[in-house]
């Protein structure tokens, strides 16, 4: 039994431990969300029950344009369908088409600590530098918390930078399970290589940040091959190799490592030794990944596009996967007024 299942806790009580996680709508999913996290979705998938969940209200934390927001939801949506998450076999939704994130939410803002909070390095580094610093900054852990609770996940896959969040996520677990009865269970987080470097940080075209878009140093999940060509083209390799005819150094570029997704094993172990003994130019190489990334892509560029040719494909999706979450959400959030004293059910016998 593989490690995730091992340490799956009780919550849930279907036959498959559950398995929550979110993504912020950031437009098109991008390479690194892929490899980091989307493709290791896929494969959950196939052994839980998986809930899935594009995060607007986390969003709005930070600036954005409302009239843009839609859009953003319904590319991560393509991307995500289009990289292989099937609605059959696991329930894809928004945040806020589910109303129970938030009510669950406030309920559990009255037994979170503000130290806690105030204490989380995302808080404090996204309020650096802030005139003013939004509530809503402060509490997004506690509706992280909501998030997976309100499915009583025991496995929720993340990157090593939401380590903080679980944890979290399990204090608030136990403080309420403490005062109103044992009934969330203390939720693991799924760090774990997955296989093939899933969940391996994937550095970003200038070889030192974490993709992502607002480091601009990204190859958009869904470009065509002449746009992959011009961002590989962009990337950062070895700085010691100045020269053609200097060596390279294969194991401190970017660009080969992410050869290591891309190419096989054969083509990939020739570029490393003509790169250490300048045979091979940058130039080539970064031909030989884009080739990689765009075949390796293809299909996920087709299935985008026959979504996109079918207007109302998506909106079906999510709104099944909203359905679906909302009667387990419904669930919860009984349970959850009832033991808290709250709602026109409360005070009667259970
Ligand atoms: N905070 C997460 C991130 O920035 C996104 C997220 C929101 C999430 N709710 C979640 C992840 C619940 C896992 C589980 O990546």
């Amino acid at each position: 039994m593989s490690q995730a299942a091992a340490v799956a806790g009780s919550g849930g009580g279907g036959a498959r431990p559950r398995v929550f996680s979110g993504i912020q709508p950031s437009g098109e999913a991008h390479l690194g969300n892929y490899l980091g996290a989307i493709r290791r979705w896929v494969e959950l998938a196939g052994d839980y029950e998986c809930f899935f969940c594009i995060v607007d209200e986390h969003a709005i934390t930070q600036r954005y344009e409302p009239d843009e927001l839609p859009g953003r939801v319904t590319d991560l949506a393509v991307s995500l369908v289009a990289a292989g998450l099937d609605p059959e076999t696991c329930t894809l939704f928004v945040q806020s088409h589910v109303p129970e994130h938030t009510e669950l939410t406030w309920l559990f803002n009255t037994v979170t600590p503000i130290g806690d909070l105030q204490r989380m390095t995302q808080f404090k580094e996204k309020s650096l530098g802030q005139a003013t610093v939004n509530a809503g900054l402060l509490n997004y852990p506690v509706l992280q918390a909501a998030d997976i609770l309100l499915y009583r996940a025991g496995l929720v896959p993340v990157g090593e930078d939401q380590r903080q969040h679980l944890e979290l996520t399990r204090g608030v677990a136990r403080r309420w399970n403490a005062r109103f009865g044992d009934y969330f269970p203390e939720p693991e987080a799924l760090i774990g290589d997955g296989g093939g470097g899933a969940g391996r940080r994937v550095l970003g075209l200038d070889g030192v940040s974490k993709m992502s878009k607002t480091s601009d140093n990204t190859i958009p999940l869904l470009a065509e091959e002449s746009e992959i060509g011009r961002r590989v083209a962009s990337a950062v390799t070895d700085p010691a190799r100045v020269r053609r005819n200097d060596p390279g150094n294969p194991h401190v570029c970017n660009v080969f490592s992410l050869h290591g997704f891309f190419t096989d094993a054969d083509e990939r172990d020739e570029i490393e030794v003509r790169c250490q003994t300048a045979t091979i130019g940058c130039m080539q190489c970064k031909k030989a990944l884009t080739r990689g990334i765009a075949d390796g892509l293809a299909p996920l560029r087709e299935r985008a596009a026959e979504l996109r040719a079918n207007p109302g494909a998506v909106a079906e999706i999510l709104a099944a996967g909203a359905e679906r979450a909302r009667q387990v959400a419904g669930e919860t959030m009984h349970e959850v007024r009832r033991r808290m004293g709250l709602g026109p059910g409360a005070g009667r016998p259970a």
